[in-house]
């Protein structure tokens, strides 16, 4: 349909005016996709967010969207496919001129505000990847969030931006298959994360950590080479974090 650079990813597009949750029915399809299929909706009755959050998705407002993976990689290196999807999301908006960053390792924000999230699920067994569906959504054009949320969700069109959900789209699906292939043939992370590093919103600031009801105040200093946050804790010892393990707030 559209002129998308890309080898594999969207090459089988599956489009749904609506459907309870594009990440639901990519599972269903999975064992018989073919690698790179995109599934997509205008709408999602049952949107899903990380952490059992449930996912605002009105009709046309956003990009509601999961592609099926199938990468020849041990399960315990799916995690830093959801760092590349925030990667590839804040190149493309900043390709297309907002000025979007990073909180690690997988929000994507705009003037402070959650704009894109991920939500990535692994089907595997102990030393084999079935699939991988990588669900990204983007607020592209909301206007009116639910009260509860209101404070720390905004949309592209909110904060500015006009931009097609079209051309958005396209930017991620190819900026994310540069990084995949990087990672998935050749092991390689650094264009990853030197986006990463480039564009954090995170990097040289306090922040809180929380896991389960621990809540601490630490300050980041770095994104190493295996895409992990650094940080100087409560007792300025120096601590590394793996991605998918913690939950980060702003001070
Ligand atoms: C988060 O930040 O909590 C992750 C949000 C992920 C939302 C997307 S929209 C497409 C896909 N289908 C879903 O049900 N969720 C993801």
């Amino acid at each position: 349909k559209h002129d998308l650079n890309t080898d594999f990813i969207g090459k089988e597009v599956i489009h749904f005016d609506t459907i309870g949750s594009t990440n639901d029915y990519a599972k269903e399809i999975a064992g018989d996709s073919i690698d790179g299929t995109i599934v997509v909706s205008e709408e999602q009755t049952k949107g899903r967010g990380r952490r059992g959050k449930e996912w605002h998705s009105i009709k046309g407002d956003g990009i509601w969207l999961s592609i099926i993976l199938k990468p020849d990689i041990y399960p315990h290196k799916a995690p830093f496919i959801t760092q590349i999807a925030g990667a590839s999301i804040v190149k493309s908006l900043r390709n297309l001129g907002i000025d979007a960053s990073i909180k690690w390792p997988n929000d994507i924000i705009v003037n402070n505000k959650k704009v894109s999230g991920i939500l990535t699920e692994l089907g595997a067994e102990i030393d084999q990847i079935n699939y991988i569906v990588l669900g990204i959504g983007m607020n592209v054009k909301t206007m009116n969030f639910p009260e509860e949320i209101n404070s720390i969700a905004t949309s592209i069109f909110k904060e500015g931006y006009d931009v097609k959900r079209i051309d958005i789209l396209k930017n991620i699906l190819e900026e994310f298959e540069k990084l995949y292939l990087d990672y998935t043939e050749r092991n390689d992370k650094s264009s990853c994360i030197k986006i990463c590093k480039e564009s954090s919103a995170i990097l040289g600031k306090k922040i809180y950590i929380i896991n389960g009801d621990k809540k601490r105040k630490v300050k980041c200093i770095d994104i190493n080479e295996e895409g992990n946050l650094v940080i100087i804790n409560e007792d300025n010892d120096i601590e590394e974090l793996i991605s998918g393990e913690v939950s980060i707030r702003g001070e």
